[in-house]
């Protein structure tokens, strides 16, 4: 029998329930590159419509999704403004000099939500032909490395006025959006008013097992596909993989809150331990904790993993536990124990 892990490494591991596996086998399909598979482009205008944006488009992966949007904002020799943690600076492989050729200026900011103020002392003169020319913000919410932090929407609507006043792109990495809502009941359609993109993943908290969508204006979006096709990214019956997503607005949203739950457990539990140093603030599904030196992080995962819990360092002795569809109360009670039971 296949082990039954407790997987607490990324909100990515999930698999398919079965209601989104009949879901999927019934989907109907064509071929997407020839925009006919009507699975995919029904999940493309349910979110595109869900966030009041004018169209979408099905990416096989969150980092193609905002690959595409930086690709669609800039031209080579641009700069790209960003956090320093952000995932398109930190965890794209390098993608915004591959991919779009530009530079990027990163900003401080905390636990990865930066200010209208930042974002304009980072703006390089126009006319100054020395420097490259700022084209692009992208934020991201919540923020991974930030260890799942909710932006404060009004700072979102002031960059926002301020990048629209500049000519700037505005782009949202909103892989974990759905979770950032159901932490500060905030809508769609309010992010689809601030931002001139959106990715959002399928395949994280809402528990699919490929998928991500770019929204944006139908102008956009056009040029996205064609972006999307030399990327490599064309699909054929994909619809099999959007009928997932479908299933996932449908039903798994409200149970976002309840990752939010468990995170919030497993943060008090750990604030308790005598080797944990600081737990930050738990505002979605990820938790981000610094052990003291006196407990090493691999001789922590290590106990974790001989108990069948698994975790991964972020950082110099800091560990990401992320909750997720899989993981229930039973395994949050039996990591709450485990974590006690530990002795010196
Ligand atoms: C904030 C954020 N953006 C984008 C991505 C990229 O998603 P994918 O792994 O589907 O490329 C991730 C993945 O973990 C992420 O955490």
């Amino acid at each position: 029998m296949e082990k039954q892990w407790i997987d607490l490494r990324s909100d990515t591991v999930t698999r398919p329930s079965e209601g989104m596996l009949k879901a999927m086998m019934q989907a109907r399909v064509g071929d997407d590159v020839f925009g006919e598979d009507p699975t995919v482009i029904e999940l493309e205008q349910t979110l595109a419509n869900m966030f009041g944006m004018e169209a979408g488009i099905f990416t096989p992966s969150g980092t193609m999704a905002n690959q595409i949007a930086i690709k669609l904002h800039t031209r080579p020799g641009d700069e790209v403004i960003c956090d320093e943690t952000a995932h398109v600076y930190l965890f794209e492989a390098g993608g915004i000099a591959f991919n779009s050729g530009c530079s990027v200026r990163l900003l401080k900011g905390d636990r990865g939500r930066f200010t209208l103020q930042q974002v304009q002392e980072a703006l390089n003169e126009p006319d100054n032909y020395h420097l490259a020319v700022s084209r692009l913000v992208v934020a991201e919410n919540t923020s991974n490395k930030g260890g799942g932090s909710v932006w404060d929407i009004e700072e979102l609507r002031r960059i926002s006025s301020f990048t629209h006043q500049k000519g700037l792109g505005f782009h949202l990495d909103g892989a974990r959006l759905f979770n950032a809502m159901a932490f500060n009941g905030t809508q769609p359609r309010d992010y689809g008013v601030i931002f001139d993109t959106i990715s959002i993943c399928l395949s994280k908290g809402l528990g699919t097992p490929v998928g991500s969508v770019l929204l944006g204006s139908k102008h956009d979006i056009t040029r996205a596909r064609r972006i999307r096709k030399v990327l490599g990214g064309g699909m054929r019956q994909a619809g099999y993989l959007a009928a997932a997503g479908l299933y996932a607005l449908k039903n798994n949203i409200p149970l976002l809150k309840e990752d939010f739950r468990r995170a919030q457990t497993l943060g008090k539990a750990l604030s308790e331990l005598r080797f944990v140093d600081e737990v930050f603030p738990v505002e979605s599904n990820i938790l981000i904790f610094r052990l003291k030196d006196s407990m090493p992080a691999d001789r922590f995962l290590n106990y974790l993993k001989a108990h069948d819990i698994l975790a991964l360092t972020f950082g110099p002795q800091t560990i990401r536990f992320v909750t997720h569809l899989d993981f229930t109360d039973e395994m949050l009670a039996k990591v709450v124990k485990v974590l006690a039971e530990w002795k010196e």
